[in-house]
């Protein structure tokens, strides 16, 4: 198993209103290499919180996550990060951008300038490498910072909301880029979003956070042959079948099913029925702001 999270629970201390504000309670998960995984959950839920806990950039307040069978105790090489924003160095052309990362693990210069044009090649951006990031629009940022994290051949790609900012043909391209990379590259990729349609056009698995703190909802495998197209029936029956998930107020947690193509008896709109293939009884956990 790639990544493991038991009973991982964060609550930051809110100074200024002397308060513990829980971000994240208890949760359990597994994630196989090889997997494209989104997060989906609303906005403030948990998501990044999770994320970071994931790259080591915070420390969990409860239980812990392992990569490879090790605890995680900070950020490391084998799990790289896409932000929401590029973060790209002004003053470093795109190459330059990639370069340094690769040069701070320490990558000889001809080896860490033959890895940065290969990994430009494969976002398509070959021919702007030498261009400052002033020089190019917000998608090509965006893949810049993709390139970035993939030269570095991480075990885990941990992206967060990384193309919520750009208009809706650049987010479609760019999402058709990323299987198309994630087929060729066999990375294992954490997608954090709070949009279903995304959710469900790029995951093969959706984990379903609740409302703040973040618990898991549902563990949803999209367990059927998607379609290129995104406006197709199966994946608009999933995006319903995830909504209403999601939308959820009935207190379930842990539920674990898949979305399946079924016979024709069972068939429900756009050919897809729901296959409970594990309950999980979730665990009370008494949680949030409790004062300090
Ligand atoms: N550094 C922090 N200090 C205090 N509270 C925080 C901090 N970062 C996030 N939070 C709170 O934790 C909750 C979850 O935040 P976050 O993980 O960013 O949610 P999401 O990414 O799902 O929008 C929010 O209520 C947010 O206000
Ligand atoms: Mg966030």
């Amino acid at each position: 198993m790639l990544i493991e999270c038991r009973n991982l629970t964060h609550a930051y201390l809110d100074e200024a209103q002397a308060r513990r504000v829980t971000a994240l309670s208890n949760l359990s998960l597994c994630i196989a290499a090889g997997e494209f995984v989104c997060v989906l959950g609303p906005s403030g839920c948990g998501k990044t919180t999770l994320l970071h806990l994931l790259a080591g950039f915070l420390l969990p307040t409860g239980g812990e996550v392992r990569c490879n069978g090790r605890p995680v105790r900070g950020p490391g090489p084998e799990r790289a990060v896409v932000f929401q924003e590029p973060t790209l160095y002004p003053w470093l052309t795109a190459q330059g951008n990639i370069e340094f990362g690769l040069r701070a693990q320490g990558l000889s210069a001809p080896m860490a300038e033959t890895r940065a044009q290969e990994y430009l090649a494969l976002v398509g951006l070959d021919e702007f490498a030498h261009s400052r990031p002033y020089e190019l629009s917000g998608g090509m940022k965006q893949r810049v910072a993709l390139a970035r994290a993939l030269a570095l051949q991480p075990s885990l790609l941990l992206m967060d909301e990384p193309f919520s900012a750009l208009d809706t043909q650049t987010r479609e391209e760019l999402q058709e880029e990323l299987l198309r990379i994630w087929a060729q590259q066999q990375t294992t990729i954490v997608f954090v979003t709070h949009n279903v349609e995304e959710a469900v056009y790029l995951g093969q698995r959706i984990l379903v956070l609740t409302p703040r703190p973040a618990r898991l909802r549902a563990d949803v495998a999209l367990n059927f042959q998607k379609s290129s197209d995104r406006y197709e029936g199966r994946l608009c029956s999933a995006k319903k079948a995830i909504l209403a998930e999601l939308m959820s107020e009935d207190g379930a947690l842990g539920r674990t099913y898949s979305l399946a193509t079924c016979h024709a008896d069972d068939v429900g709109e756009g050919g897809l029925c729901l296959c409970h293939t594990e309950e999980v009884v979730p665990v009370h956990v008494p949680v949030s702001e409790e004062s300090v």
